[in-house]
Parts: C-alpha cells; sequence; structure tokens
C-alpha cells in the first residue's frame, strides 16, 4: 500500500521503536497521530521529530481503557477524517520468574499487549469496512511464537496477538480491510531492563537497532505482509517450534537455568 497521505493511527509511538517508526511514516508522506502513554513522552517525540513532526497530531492515552480508545478514533476523524492504518505497536514487558510477578502485573501485561490492540482494531474496524479499505498492524514478538522463560506473561500475550492477527485476516478477506503482524526479536530500546541485556549477553541474544526495526514494519506495511518475522535464525526457530516443540525445549534447557539466575537478581515487573 502506498503510505503518501495514509492516515496513521500510531499507537506507542513515543518509545524505542515508535519514534523511529513515526519518523519513517512522516518521511513517507503520510499523516500519523502519535499516541503515547505519557505527555511528557510524547513532547520528547515532538523534540526528536524536529520540523518534520511539528505540525504533526499527538495525543496521550491509555489505550487499555474504553474512553482513551475512543479518544483516539474521534481524533483520527476530527483531523482526517477516518483512518486507512492502524499500527498497534504500544507493548510493555517483564523479565521475572513467574512465581515472583504479582497478579497485577500478570493482567497488565494481557491488557495492554493483547486485550488493547484487539479492542483497539474493534473500534477502527466499522471505518475502514464502510471504507472497504484498511490495514491493521499488530507488532507481536519472536516470543510470540517460541514461549520464553521468565517471559512467560510476556510470551502468552504476544502469542494471543499472532492467533489474533490471524484469526482476524482470515475473517476479513475480501472485505478490503487486511491484517498484517510484524514479529521483532530482541531489540534495543527502553522496553529491556538492563538484567535483559546482561543475559541477553551471557547467551548470546541477538538485539537489532530500533531504527532497522521501524523501516521493516514500514516496508511490511509498504509491501501488504500477511506475516514478517525480523531476524535469522529466529524467523527459522519460530517455524521449528510449531513443528517440533520437544526440538525447542531441549536445546533452551541450558537456557533456562542462566534466564531464571538473571530474572531473580533483579527482574521487574
Ligand atoms: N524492544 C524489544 O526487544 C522488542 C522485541 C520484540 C517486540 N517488541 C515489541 O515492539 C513494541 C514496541 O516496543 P519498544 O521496544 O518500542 O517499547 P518501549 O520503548 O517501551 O515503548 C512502548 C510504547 O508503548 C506505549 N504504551 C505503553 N503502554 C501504553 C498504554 N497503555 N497506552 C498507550 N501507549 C502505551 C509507551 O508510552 P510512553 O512512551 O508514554 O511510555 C511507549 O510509547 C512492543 O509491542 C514490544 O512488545 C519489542
Amino acid at each position: 500500500m502506498k503510505l503518501e497521505d495514509a492516515r496513521v493511527l500510531l499507537i506507542g509511538a513515543a518509545g524505542g521503536i515508535g519514534r523511529y517508526l513515526a519518523r519513517e511514516l512522516l518521511d513517507a508522506g503520510a499523516r500519523p497521530c502519535m499516541v503515547a502513554l505519557r505527555q511528557e513522552e510524547l513532547d520528547s517525540l515532538r523534540e526528536f521529530l524536529g520540523a518534520s513532526g511539528a505540525d504533526a497530531c499527538y495525543l496521550a492515552a491509555d489505550v487499555t481503557t474504553e474512553t482513551d480508545r475512543q479518544a483516539c478514533v474521534d481524533k483520527m476523524q476530527e483531523k482526517f477524517g477516518g483512518v486507512d492504518v492502524l499500527i498497534n505497536l504500544a507493548g510493555i514487558n517483564a523479565f521475572a520468574r513467574y512465581e515472583d510477578q504479582s497478579p497485577e502485573a500478570i493482567e497488565r501485561i494481557m491488557l495492554v499487549n493483547a486485550v488493547a490492540p484487539m479492542l483497539m482494531a474493534r473500534a477502527v474496524l466499522p471505518g475502514m469496512l464502510a471504507q472497504a479499505g484498511g490495514r491493521i498492524v499488530n507488532v507481536g514478538s519472536t516470543f510470540g511464537s517460541i514461549g520464553f522463560s521468565c517471559f512467560t506473561a510476556y510470551s502468552t500475550s504476544k502469542f494471543a496477538l499472532r492467533g489474533f492477527s490471524q484469526a482476524l485476516r482470515r475473517e476479513l478477506v475480501g472485505s478490503g480491510v487486511e491484517v498484517t503482524y510484524v514479529a521483532p526479536r530482541g531489540v534495543e530500546t527502553p522496553l529491556n531492563p538492563p538484567e535483559v541485556y546482561a543475559m541477553a549477553r551471557e547467551v548470546k541474544m541477538a538485539f537489532d537497532q530500533p531504527e532497522a526495526v521501524a523501516r521493516e514494519i514500514v516496508d511490511a506495511v509498504r509491501k501488504g505482509s500477511k506475516e514478517k518475522y525480523i531476524g535469522f535464525p529466529e524467523s527459522l526457530f519460530a517455524r521449528i517450534n510449531g513443528v517440533f516443540p520437544g526440538v525447542v525445549d531441549n536445546s533452551l534447557k541450558k537456557q533456562n537455568e542462566v534466564m531464571r539466575s538473571y530474572a531473580a537478581n533483579g527482574g521487574h515487573d
């Protein structure tokens, strides 16, 4: 799809990947509305974008609430008359032993990473169906295909998001509205606390730069990809795990011990 003039609702715009994605969208001539939780992060995004983002649309909203999701849709209607692309990029993480995570933290991960994108899609869908065109982009993770130790709640939320993306994509065939699921591997952003990077060095987990991931997301939108897995060999492991999970159980056994020890040493929620 052409991004020039496309009306894009970008949720999670002020984060590590989001700010580069916002810049890519502006450079491509799209008309994005940038949404993040905190106003001060949006102010910092505006500064980061400089002149290109001076007249763009910014909205502080908590997309786990119905009122704020509606505020996003209303803002798009008022500014641009509708939505062509919804990008569900907002997410939260926790690196912790599951037994150490509070029930509230587990619930919040599911709400932000899975339920809010489902309901955000539900909120824009009638408008997209009425115009017989649109794209819903859900940003998952490699951990949405491979369940990972000490990222249990996070993995679960991303598995849910992947399932949602697949089912909705099939349901909407022929409607003009399409669904893209993009799964990055590790990305160097504030989402991950220092313990994750320390653990990753020991287990040799690869991380990409957010600029590159933002470009991959834009590429997936332009090409109309159904699913895109970023990074090799993670993209291959994701497929192997789907067919031979026992093989992956064995290969992750040693890593599991390391991960549990780092998670116990300050993993937060
Ligand atoms: N970083 C990685 O290693 C990695 C790997 C694979 C997939 N991903 C996925 O990529 C996406 C972006 O990650 P990131 O690394 O850019 O994360 P990040 O730097 O922590 O940014 C997250 C963004 O989401 C926003 N947000 C969080 N809760 C929200 C809510 N309730 N309502 C509205 N906005 C909310 C944050 O708002 P504020 O700016 O106001 O805090 C921020 O703009 C996530 O879905 C993540 O799971 C990340």
